[in-house]
This record gives structure tokens, sequence and C-alpha cells, in this order.
């Protein structure tokens, strides 16, 4: 009997050191088989007496139901990978842990504002939701101006505080950022240096438009600035974020806001400009992409603000950040900015 007990308290402590599933295998066979240490202790039975046998019987099959009840627990913790080796195994390099990464448009806003620093603006804002005075109005958008259309402006209601009414048409949410520019010639008196970075909405929605987007605006309003300066600036910022190489191109175009306007395009970033382009997908063969709406302030936007256009000139420019992202990173569909997978913001963004 004493011999039982000895044997439980080996299987106990073999099934302790089995170090996986294979090895939990074989104390089964060795104790359970048809050829293992209890089938032979019963085949050893016939040799007792009646009384004997009843005794070893019944402990040795006590014994057997002991033994399968540890080594299924043995083999199922195994199986389930709960068994101590399994869980820690603290050889195991451990797990990195994803630190923060900065959205490749914030990254790019960044940029973008800090070359403006470096040239003496300050950094400016504005309302998101706007009137149509500073929207439009203000801006000499005429009402019968295509951005006026209800196709690509979102109106909004406001119920006025008190009154309660109800005033459609009078506010929307912003289709530029260059209301900024009339909120901070009512409040600055010129010198006036400042870019002013935020979201505009537009009713737009395609593989390279957003229904909401980035731009920043600039303006530099002082006596006797010129349309050089606006030349020498915006021809310093694309250096700055695309690199030496860049070459830019002005383009007589046409705002409401500023006159003269000017498009702006800069050579392009991929194929390097005219001479390579005849494949290039980026800009379409021509060697360059449009990056900046610009010009110079037109006299009835000094007046709407509350400026004497007679005295000062001033310039003024705007640009889509998604724009500037997508050339900058080599992104042909804007919505993958908005769609927030880990995978591909984690191979764009450098910084933290
Ligand atoms: N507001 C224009 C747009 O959204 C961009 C723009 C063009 C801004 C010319 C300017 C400018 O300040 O001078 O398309």
């Amino acid at each position: 009997m004493s011999n039982l007990e000895d044997l439980k308290a080996d299987v106990t402590r073999l099934l302790s050191e089995a170090k996986d599933a294979q090895a939990v295998e074989q104390i089964r066979i060795r104790f359970l088989g048809r050829k293992g240490v209890i089938a032979e202790h019963f085949s050893r039975m016939g040799d007792l007496s009646p009384e004997e046998r009843r005794a070893t019987g019944a402990a040795l099959n006590d014994l057997k139901i002991c033994c399968e009840k540890k080594i299924k627990e043995a083999a199922d913790r195994f199986a389930s990978g709960r068994s101590r080796g399994d869980a820690i195994d603290v050889t195991l390099p451990g797990r990195p842990a994803h630190a923060g990464l900065t959205h490749p448009i914030n990254e790019t806003l960044r940029d973008i504002c800090q070359t403006f620093r470096l040239a003496g603006f300050d950094v400016a804002d504005g309302p998101e939701i706007e009137t149509d005075w500073y929207n439009f109005e203000a801006l000499n958008v005429p009402a019968d101006h295509p951005a006026r259309d209800m196709h690509d402006t979102f109106y909004v209601k406001m119920e006025e505080d008190g009154g309660r009414r109800e005033k459609a048409g009078e506010y929307l949410l912003r289709t530029h950022t260059s209301p900024v520019q009339i909120h901070v010639m009512e409040k600055q008196k010129p010198p006036v240096r400042i870019i002013a970075p935020g979201r505009v909405y537009r009713r737009d929605d395609d593989p390279t438009h957003s229904p909401v987007f980035h731009q920043v605006e600039g303006l530099w309003v002082e006596e006797g600035v010129t349309l050089r300066d606006l030349k020498g600036l915006l021809e310093y910022f694309l250096k700055m974020l695309f690199g030496e190489s860049v070459r830019a191109r002005f383009r007589p175009s046409f705002f409401p806001f500023t006159e003269p306007s000017l498009e702006v395009d800069m050579s392009c970033v991929i194929c390097g400009g005219e001479d390579h382009s005849a494949h290039c997908r980026t800009c379409k063969a021509t060697g360059w992409l449009e990056v900046l709406g610009a010009g110079m302030v037109h006299p009835n936007v000094f007046r709407a603000a509350g400026h004497n256009p007679s005295k000062v000139t001033g310039l003024a420019f705007g640009m889509g950040v998604e724009r500037m992202a997508m050339i900058r990173y080599g992104i042909d569909d804007i919505r993958l900015f908005f769609e927030n997978d880990v995978r591909f913001l984690s191979q764009l963004s450098g910084g933290t």
C-alpha cells in the first residue's frame, strides 16, 4: 500500500517537472499505458489472497482515477498555453510599446507655420462658423460668384440668443481661411504679418477633395509691400518645405479678393520638372504642380476692414494643407488622411 502512495507522489512530482505536452504524454504512457506501472500492479494481483486482492484492487483503482485526473489537468494546461513554462518566458524580448505619432497633416501644418514664423509671421485664427459678410462680402466676393452656390457652401441655421430667431443663409461653415484676413485687419493696425491655419468646409467629396480640409492663409499688410515681396516670400517658403532645388512659377489668375492675382506652381517633386515629365502622373506630364493662390490685397477688402487703400498695400496667399501633404508624401487619395489607419499613418510620420 505504501508503495502505491509513493507512486502517487512520483506522478505528482514528475508532472510538476514536465516542460511540455509531450512530457505529460510520456508520464501517461509510463503509468497508465497498457504495459504501464499501474497495469502491472493490476496484473500482479493474482498472487494475493482474496481480502488483499479486494483492498489492493480498490486502492489501485483510486490511484488510477487520481493519476488520470492529474495527467488530464496537466495536458489541458499545456493545450491552452497556461502552463508556467509557456505563460512567462523571461528570455523573450518584450513587446514594443507604440508611441503616438504626429498625424501627417499636423506635421505638414506645423512645418508650414514654422517656415513663416521664421520669416516674422504670427499665427492668427478665426471662427469656423462664419457670417456671409466675413466669408464672402468683405472679401469682395460678389453675390453671384459660383463659390456662393449651395453646392460649395454648407449653410448653418443659428438660433440667435434670446430671440430664438433662425437666420437661414446668414451663417455658414467657412469655405476658406481668407475671412481671418478681415478679422485680423479689424483688430490690428498695419504692419500686419500673419498666417492663419485652420479647418475649412466645402460640399465636395472625391479622391482629391474632402468636405473638411485645412488651409493656411497668409497676410502681410504694410506700407510699401509689393508683388516682389510676394514672389520672394513664396519662393522662400517652397524651398524651405520641399528643398532648395524646387523652382516656383507665377501665373496670372483671378481671385475676387486680390488684384493682381496669381496662381503659384512649383516644379514637380516627383519627376523634377519640365524636361523629365513625359510619364509623370503626379504633375500629369506638365512638370508643374499648382500649390498656392496669391495676390495683392484688393482695395475693396481694405475698405471692408476699415483701412484706407491709398495708404497701405498688402499681399495675401492661401494654400491647401492636404494638397501640400499629398505632394510631400506622394499620396494620391486625400481620404487616406482621414481614415486613420495606423498602418498608413505610421509609414508617413517621422516625428512625435
Ligand atoms: N481663398 C482661396 C481659396 O480658398 C485661396 C486664396 C487665393 C487665398 C488667393 C488668398 C489669395 O489669400 O490671395 O481657394
